[in-house]
């Protein structure tokens, strides 16, 4: 059987916080093709979470550097800490776009419940999907505007031509490219269309294309959105530092869109302030591209992994893009929840309206997904109704 993160390091001793990249690159079962910083790993009650979309890999080695070559005299005289203009430099000069296309949030979720309160009203509805990330639709019923909700379509893919329908006349339009939790993408044609098309038959429609899992999708077919969101004032792209970056907690996200579309999102909401360790990690964490590319490999490597483990005991799931897959187990996601969690493992929650047959699981370490795997084969062979009659 193969070893845990976590047994791996409570074999390693509680004393090592910090291990040197040679050492983990050495070890037996993950052996990984690009350096790395690793964490000791916290005891989640021994609890192997796979459940909310998170990087179980963190940030990488030179993200890692440039947190601790921050650790100064800034974190005391740091209100306005002068190295976040740094930050700004480095977005704006990685997508080739001015400073003033560009707003910075605690994480992209201020910015799409900004955007939502910015464009939404009660005769302004929002457009979205079902199953999608759901900020925006919770934010517009907090406001009480009208919310579409458009189903994906027998592909799992956001179905665009309902969504320019639903959109015509509308406040904004949230579109989640790769969506999750179904891990679908749109190509980059598909994806031009569709903005240009609505920017002509309803042109006051903001389009919210939120690209938190960008850097995990594949093929040259799916592109940013980001030159239409220059180009066009009706597009915002929402970015996140906490998937391929690795940086949840450190809470990082990004807008780019034309300045005064930006300006009426900045407005409408607070997008709290960037602390001096997280500009420091973002500014590091966009140049380091190798990085990326080797995140992006080995999570590619987890997730084929994890669908031929599916495909073997009969289970299909969609071609993700992301770092989680949606899987069709044929029985309700709350059973196969429940069995998981009853073996410490804990997959993710309902995504209506596919609560009834598909689940969703994020993409945890290779070992991590070897354990899992053991655990959904043994909960997959029961029948289930067998379970359900448990
Ligand atoms: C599609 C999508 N957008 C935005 C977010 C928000 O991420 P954050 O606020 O950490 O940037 C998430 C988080 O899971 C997400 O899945």
């Amino acid at each position: 059987m193969s070893v845990s993160r976590r047994s791996f390091f409570r074999t390693v001793g509680a004393g090592s916080a910090v291990l040197s990249a040679d050492f983990v690159i050495g070890r037996g079962h993950e052996a990984m093709a690009f350096e790395r910083v690793e964490f000791q790993a916290p005891d989640d009650g021994g609890f192997l979470r796979i459940d909310s979309n998170e990087n179980p890999r963190g940030p990488g080695k030179l993200t890692v550097e440039a947190i601790k070559a921050s650790t100064t005299y800034r974190m005391g005289r740091g209100y306005a800490p002068d190295n976040v203009m740094e930050l700004y430099n480095a977005i704006a000069s990685h997508w080739s776009v001015e400073r003033t296309n560009l707003i910075t949030a605690t994480g992209s979720g201020p910015i799409l419940e900004a955007a939502t309160r910015a464009y939404c009203s009660a005769d302004k509805a929002l457009v979205t999907a079902a199953p999608t990330f759901t900020t925006c639709e919770q934010t517009a019923r907090r406001m009480g505007a009208p919310v579409k909700v458009v189903p994906v379509d027998k592909s799992l893919g956001l179905d665009v031509e309902a969504m320019t329908a639903a959109a015509q006349g509308a406040g904004l339009v949230f579109f989640c490219n790769p969506n999750n939790p179904t891990g679908t993408a749109h190509d980059a044609v598909t994806v031009e269309k569709f903005i240009r098309g609505l920017a002509q038959s309803s042109p006051d429609t903001k389009i919210l294309m939120d690209e938190a899992y960008f850097d995990y999708a594949h093929g040259t077919a799916v592109k940013t959105a980001i030159p239409l969101a220059k180009e066009l004032p009706s597009v915002i792209v929402a970015r996140t530092y906490s998937k391929a970056h690795g940086m949840a907690g450190l809470r990082l996200g990004y807008a780019i869109a034309q300045p005064e579309t930006l300006r009426a999102v900045g407005n409408a909401w607070g997008l709290g302030s960037i602390n001096t360790l997280t500009a420091a990690a973002g500014a590091a964490s966009i140049r380091d591209t190798a990085h990326m590319d080797e995140e992006r490999a080995e999570n590619a490597r987890i997730r084929d992994f994890t669908l031929q483990a599916f495909r073997d005991m009969g289970f299909e799931g969609t071609d993700a893009h992301t770092n989680c897959v949606f899987i069709d187990i044929k029985r309700p996601a709350k059973d196969f929840r429940e069995a998981c969690a009853a073996e410490k493992v804990k997959v993710g929650r309902d995504f209506p309206p596919y609560e009834k047959s598909h689940t969703r699981i994020t993409l945890g370490t290779m070992d991590e997904m070897k354990q899992a795997v053991a655990v959904f084969r043994r909960v997959l062979s029961a029948s289930p109704s067998s379970r359900a009659a448990q």
